[in-house]
């Protein structure tokens, strides 16, 4: 057995360039279907799967198996020389699942590098059709879209971007929509036109031909606590892109991957659009993986064109990847699993509301299938947010870690500063009774939390 002081690491112990350097990390041994172990014994239930990602839960022997058969075959081949058949099967499979139009896709490794990908990709097919002069995207706020410099210029998250303004692109953005602060009396009602208008004077100012794209995740993500579109949002906004001839990118690395009860969540909300992106879910995190999915009809304007896509990077297409995600996919064929996330997910947002809506400091509980959000005010008749300096979802999630319950936060997206949010999305294998004891400890740890510190 290691002595304690092995088993957590804290800076400057070790080399690691730990994500925290005033946090105590710690060592996690393995995982079990919802489950983590660490280093003491200690169990956590992983109801955040991660940053979303953990899809078919840990330890997952049957999807393990299949990459370890990969790697004895092949891991690794430049997409410059060759392919690969788990390759071909998974943009086949994918493609087949797809909204309408979208059957050609590319794999990278993370979120934030498919999105660079489908900006490059939109951005050439507008120089290649002779209009150079739309260079601008669109980006809602708030919302993310990833940590590279352009991702995160695209990211509506005020504090991500502290030190990098100078290195970021300029961005044009419009506003999300976000149920608890959209200002409206009846956001299911007026949200769609509302936002429709918010995004046609967007448009009108900058000039509609100058721009190349408008990129949305169909269900934000973290940056509002899961927080879905109105009924008719996308219709609406897809038909000003159409009419002003903007090209649509989906965000689906974090709502994507039934993690709504859809496979695809822009079929959910009536997206349909040009370009999706795919990451998380999609390897459940047993690869880095992330996929570009792109209309047929553009990919033969570049190659009549200048021939072709201009964009690769070293892990393109890379079976050890792809294998990654084909494994994961005959999971969820197998299991039903974007069946079991519907149904578990419908049970999930039912028990939140009914444990959490009733405890003070608890502003809003929201989210479809299993993603959902929780947000915490000072004041919940005036929805007002707690002082920042005050770090209170920090405290929370600290207090819930204790009790060994693993949660995402998020914080700004109330105006920029201020807003504290707790974002659930458990691995989709979840089961009704492991939902039971998520939401009971999240309960209890609220309440106890906000009874002693506040
Ligand atoms: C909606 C969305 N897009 C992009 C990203 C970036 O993905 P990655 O962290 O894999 O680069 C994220 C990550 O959280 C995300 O939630």
């Amino acid at each position: 057995m290691r002595d304690e002081a092995e088993q957590t690491v804290r800076y400057p112990q070790g080399h690691v360039l730990l994500r925290n350097l005033a946090r105590t990390f710690p060592v996690v041994t393995h995982g079990e279907g919802v489950y983590l172990f660490d280093a003491r014994g200690k169990r956590y239930l992983d109801a955040s799967a991660g940053a979303l990602v953990a899809s078919v839960g840990h330890g997952n022997r049957e999807v393990a198996d299949r990459i370890h058969e990969q790697l004895l075959r092949v891991a690794y081949v430049n997409g410059t020389h060759f392919t690969t058949e788990v390759t071909e099967q998974l943009a086949s499979r994918l493609c087949a699942l797809a909204p309408p139009g979208l059957e050609r896709a590319a794999f990278l490794g993370s979120g934030s590098e498919a999105v660079e990908a489908a900006v490059k990709f939109v951005r050439q097919l507008w120089v290649e059709r002779s209009q150079p002069q739309r260079t601008k995207v669109i980006a809602r706020v708030p919302g993310y879209h990833g940590n590279t410099l352009y991702a995160l210029s695209l990211s509506g998250r005020p504090h991500y971007k502290t030190f990098f303004g100078p290195m970021l692109a300029e961005v044009v953005t419009t506003a999300a929509p976000y149920p608890y602060r959209s200002g409206l009396e009846d956001y299911e009602r007026d949200g769609a036109e509302h936002y429709a208008r918010l995004l046609e004077e967007t448009l009108r100012r900058e000039g509609p031909d100058t721009i190349a794209a408008f990129i949305a995740e169909p269900v934000i993500g973290s940056s509002a606590g899961a927080s879905p579109p109105p009924p008719g949002y996308f219709e609406r906004v897809s038909a000003l892109c159409r009419e002003y001839g903007i090209l649509t990118i989906a965000d689906e690395v974090m709502c994507g991957c039934g993690r709504t009860g859809r496979f695809f969540a822009s079929e959910r909300v009536g997206f349909t659009p040009d370009v999706l992106v795919l990451g998380k879910g999609i390897s459940g995190g047993y690869a880095p993986l992330s996929a570009l999915l792109v209309r047929q009809t553009h990919l033969e304007e570049l190659r009549q064109g200048s021939g072709g896509f201009m964009h690769a990077q070293t892990y393109l297409q890379a079976p050890a990847m792809t294998a990654a995600g084909l494994a994961v996919l005959d999971y969820y064929k197998r299991h039903a699993l974007v069946d079991h996330a519907a149904r578990v997910g419908a049970y999930l947002q039912r028990r939140l509301r009914e444990a959490l809506l009733p405890l003070p400091f608890v502003g809003s509980v929201q989210g479809v299938g299993l993603m959902a959000g929780v947000e915490f005010v000072e004041e919940t008749s005036r929805r007002l947010p707690f002082p920042r300096a005050r770090k209170v979802v920090e405290g929370l999630l600290a207090e819930l870690f204790e009790r060994g319950l693993v949660l995402w936060s998020n914080t700004g997206h109330a105006d920029g500063t201020n807003g504290d949010l707790l974002m659930i999305g458990p691995p989709l294998v979840i089961t009704e009774a492991e939902v039971d004891e998520l939401v009971d400890t999240l309960a209890d740890g609220i309440h106890h939390f906000f009874r002693e510190d506040r």
